[in-house]
């Protein structure tokens, strides 16, 4: 019998031509800022799968960012490198990035699109080898003829273009939208190319694994500690205890809500009233991804994507996940 040989493969180049020539009107600026993605997110991997060897990119580098929390080498790596590769593509206008207090801005005649990142997502778990990750979002500028402004990046999360993360573990992926549907592309490490693996990725309606940290549990609001009482309940009838899951690195937690069904939960705490997690390049990006597959994503008040943003690093609760636990979570409201 004749070997069958599969020759279909998808790259994220390839993938990114084809949407490009869905749009006749596509001057392909933002297909060259994902390819920019794409190629900074196989040099951090590269660094990264490389940290353990490397002394000098582990830990930290003695100095504290914007926020207050402690650089590690390979946050000022992936800074780096995710700036380089945007300035290169000559696509983009500016940045704003967990890594540097004020935005960086870019003077590229004709670029419209800007970009909010985190370049290193759960950093502190970098050293125990535990996945990590990029989160990056993409909008087009509103102001005219002169530099971004602060305003450009104040725009609320409905107006994102694009949205993505790499996740960095046992394989390498990148998972992006363009408002078209979620696609997930593995790292094929000897050809050196993110292939589509991942297409039109939906998530399940419902779930069973609960992601959040609960030793802040007693800090949580009422209605979240009511939700996390329930969720850990004995009731076999509806398919309770659920299972608690928390990696700590917000894209290996939210890579595996999508795939498996779940919901993910950044309540205020005591030291963070607003919550940890940054609205800019950490929950718009995310929540992007999720409501396109099918997901749900709330401060507990409102969607995220509808919050309009008041300053760079500002930080927001979160809950995410399958859609029919979000809108149990929101009943315990009541
Ligand atoms: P970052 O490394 O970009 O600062 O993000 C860390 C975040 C996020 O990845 C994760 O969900 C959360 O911090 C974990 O916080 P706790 O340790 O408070 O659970
Ligand atoms: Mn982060
Ligand atoms: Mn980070």
């Amino acid at each position: 019998m004749a070997t069958v040989i599969n020759t279909n493969l998808t790259t994220l180049n390839g993938f990114i031509n084809i949407q490009e020539r869905k749009y006749p009107a596509a001057t392909g600026n933002l297909s060259g800022l994902l390819r920019s993605v794409g190629l900074a997110a196989k040099i951090v991997n590269r660094e990264l799968t490389m940290a353990g060897l490397a002394e000098d990119m582990m830990g930290e580098t003695g100095e504290t960012n914007v926020q207050g929390e402690n650089v590690k080498h390979m946050d000022v790596f992936a800074n780096e490198h995710f700036i380089a590769a945007f300035k290169r593509g000559r696509r983009c206008c500016g940045i704003v990035s967990e890594e540097q207090d004020d935005m960086v801005v870019i003077d590229e005649e004709g670029a419209q699109y800007l970009v909010c990142i985190d370049p290193l997502d759960g950093s502190s778990n970098i050293d125990v080898n535990i996945p990590v990750g990029t989160i990056f979002s993409i909008y087009k500028r509103i102001s005219k003829d002169c530099l971004v402004t602060k305003e450009d990046f104040l725009q609320p999360g409905t107006k994102q273009i694009a949205a993505g993360y790499v996740i960095y573990s046992s394989s390498t992926m990148i998972v992006y939208t363009t408002g078209d549907g979620v696609n997930g592309f593995t790292l094929d490490p000897a050809i050196g190319e993110f292939c589509l693996s991942h297409p039109n990725m939906q998530m399940p309606a419902d779930g069973k694994i609960v992601s959040c940290n609960l030793s802040y549990k007693s800090e949580f609001p009422d209605f979240i500690q009511r939700y996390v009482d329930y969720s850990f309940e004995h009731d076999k009838a509806s398919q309770r205890p659920y299972n608690l899951r928390y990696v700590g690195s917000m894209v290996a937690d939210i890579h595996r809500t999508l795939l498996k069904g779940g919901i993910f939960l950044y309540p205020p705490t005591t030291d963070s009233p607003k919550g940890k997690l940054r609205l800019l390049y950490e929950c718009n990006p995310i929540s992007f991804i999720i409501e396109q597959a099918g997901g749900a994503s709330t401060n507990g008040k409102q969607r995220i994507l509808e919050m309009d943003p008041t300053s760079f690093h500002e930080r927001t609760p979160i809950y995410c996940g399958s859609k029919n636990m979000v809108e149990q979570m929101l009943m315990m409201h009541n």
